[in-house]
């Protein structure tokens, strides 16, 4: 694997549905550029107190996407880290224009079958827990990933190693930056 340990000068924001693999990816990203990680969902939770499930349960999920407006627009003014974002914070127009703005956003793509199997290794995710997981991701594929797709980079988080996924991460982004 070639070396190349220059981060960028903004954060890395890593957008994609549950399952995707944002934060095992992107922690691994983090680490191989000698940047900070951050998870906004463990920072939103952090803020409020209490767990992504509960926010959902006790307050609603409106309460929870203010919550992630605020967090995600700190984070990208904190300067060069890799940012693994909440499947939902992206479809935000809000969201989406800062990000767009201020960082290089990372669609981590991947088809049905995989977010399947992904995510039913946790069971503490809020959009899940009510029905079935194959026609909740099914439905989330066909409204969020035309939007998705206005990251500045995609790349398939295929079933194969993370080093694999991560290899290709940091190629896309080595050719990203050294566009005209
Ligand atoms: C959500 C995804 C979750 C979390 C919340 C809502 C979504 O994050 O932010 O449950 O709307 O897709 P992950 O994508 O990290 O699971």
């Amino acid at each position: 694997m070639t070396s190349d340990p220059k981060h960028p000068d903004k954060p890395i924001v890593l957008v994609g549905l549950m399952g995707a693999g944002k934060t095992c990816i992107g922690r691994r990203l983090a680490t191989h550029y000698g940047l900070p990680f951050t998870d906004a969902d463990e920072e939103i939770a952090k803020a409020a107190g209490c767990s992504v499930e509960d926010i959902f349960e006790l307050y609603g999920e409106k309460a929870f996407r203010d919550g992630e407006k605020r967090v995600i627009g700190r984070l990208l003014g904190e300067g060069p880290r890799v940012l693994a974002t909440g499947g939902g914070a992206f479809m935000d127009p809000e969201i989406r224009g800062r990000i767009k703005e201020n960082a290089i956003s990372v669609w981590l793509r991947a088809d049905l079958e995989i977010l399947i199997e992904r995510t039913a290794r946790r069971d503490d995710r809020p959009l899940l827990k009510n029905g079935d997981p194959r026609a909740v991701l099914g439905s989330l594929i066909d409204e969020r990933y035309p939007v998705y797709a206005g990251a500045d980079i995609v790349v398939d988080s295929d079933d194969v190693p993370p080093e694999e996924t991560i290899a290709k991460v940091r190629q896309a982004i080595k050719r990203y930056l050294n566009a005209p």
